[in-house]
C-alpha cells in the first residue's frame, strides 16, 4: 500500500493543482494554431501561472523553504539546504505543438547525514502527467510509484533487448557530432532509441520499467532533481556519463535499470 508522507501530498497538491491548469490551458492550442501570432505568447503565460500556482501552494506548506524554479530562478528561503526544485511545464515544445505530452516535476532537496557527514539530497519528488492523470513520486527510502502501484525499474540485462531514452541537441544545446557518434554506435547494440521531449518524463519512464536507460546532457537541476529520486527508489542507478555523481550541477544524466548501466555507460563515454 503506498502511503504517502506530508511532504509528499504537499508536493502532489502543488503538482495536480498546476497540472489541471496546464491541461486547461492546453485544450485552447489547437485554436491558437492558426492565429498569425502564434501560440508562442500563450504557452509562456501558461508556464508562468503554473509556476506561480506551484510557488503559493508551496510557499504556503513550508514557508522556510527555499526555491530553484525555471522561471523565476533561485530565492533564498530561511531554512539552510532546504529547497523545491521546480519545472512547471517540461516539454514546452511538445506543449507548443499541441503533442499530449508533457508534465510538472518537482523535487525537494533537504539535509541529511550522509556517511557522517551533513550533506544535501533530494529528499522527495513528483513528475506529474497531467494528459493521463499519472502521478510519479518518491520519497526517500519509501520507493518510487506511480498513482498507488510500486514502481520497479526493468529487469533486462542484454543490450539486444533494451530501448534506450535520449534527447536531442537541438539549437546547439551540446554538441551533435558527439551524440551522432553516440547514436550510430548505440544502434547496432539496442532494440530500439526514443526521443520524446521531457527529460523528468523519461526518468519516470525509466522508474517505470518502460526504458531500460536514458542519457541526456545539458540539463538543468528542475529537469532532473525528482527524476533522479524516482530511478534511484525503483531500483535503478544515476549517474553522469563519465561516472560522476554531480548530476544537478553539470546536467550530464545516465539513468537506467542499473542492470546495463555500465555497458551503455562505456559505449557513451568513448565519444566527447
Ligand atoms: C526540455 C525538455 C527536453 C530536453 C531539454 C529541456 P523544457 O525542458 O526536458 O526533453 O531535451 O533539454 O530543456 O524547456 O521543455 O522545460
Ligand atoms: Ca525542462
Ligand atoms: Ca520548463
Amino acid at each position: 500500500m503506498a502511503v504517502k508522507s506530508p511532504l509528499i501530498n504537499v508536493i502532489e497538491r502543488a503538482a495536480r493543482k498546476a497540472g489541471r491548469n496546464l491541461n486547461r490551458d492546453f485544450g485552447e492550442i489547437e485554436q491558437l494554431q492558426v492565429r498569425t501570432k502564434g501560440p508562442a505568447d500563450f504557452v509562456s503565460n501558461a508556464d508562468h501561472k503554473a509556476e506561480d500556482i506551484i510557488r503559493n501552494e508551496l510557499y504556503k506548506a513550508r514557508p522556510e523553504f527555499g526555491f530553484l524554479m525555471e522561471e523565476s530562478g533561485e530565492i533564498p528561503g530561511k531554512e539552510d539546504g532546504y529547497r523545491w526544485i521546480v519545472d512547471p511545464l517540461d516539454g514546452t515544445t511538445n506543449f507548443l505543438h499541441g503533442i499530449p505530452h508533457f508534465c510538472v516535476s518537482i523535487g525537494v532537496e533537504g539535509r541529511s547525514v550522509i556517511g557522517g557527514k551533513l550533506s544535501t539530497e533530494i529528499l522527495a519528488g513528483v513528475v506529474y502527467d497531467p494528459v493521463h492523470d499519472h502521478t510519479y513520486w518518491a520519497e526517500k527510502g519509501a520507493g518510487a510509484w506511480l498513482n498507488d502501484r510500486r514502481l520497479r525499474v526493468s529487469g533486462r540485462r542484454d543490450l539486444a533487448s533494451s530501448v534506450i531514452g535520449s534527447g536531442l541537441p537541438t539549437l546547439g544545446r551540446s554538441d551533435p557530432d558527439v551524440f551522432q557518434n553516440q547514436v550510430r554506435d548505440l544502434m547496432e547494440k539496442v532494440a530500439g532509441i526514443r526521443r520524446f521531449g521531457v527529460a523528468a518524463l523519461d526518468m519516470a519512464w525509466v522508474a517505470a520499467g518502460r526504458f531500460d536507460a536514458f542519457w541526456e546532457v545539458a540539463l538543468k537541476p528542475w529537469d532532473v532533481a525528482a527524476g533522479i529520486l524516482l530511478v534511484r527508489e525503483a531500483g535503478g542507478f544515476v549517474s553522469e556519463i563519465d561516472g560522476g555523481n554531480n548530476m544537478l550541477n553539470s546536467g550530464s544524466i545516465l539513468a537506467s535499470n542499473g542492470q546495463i548501466h555500465a555497458d551503455i555507460r562505456s559505449i557513451l563515454a568513448k565519444y566527447r
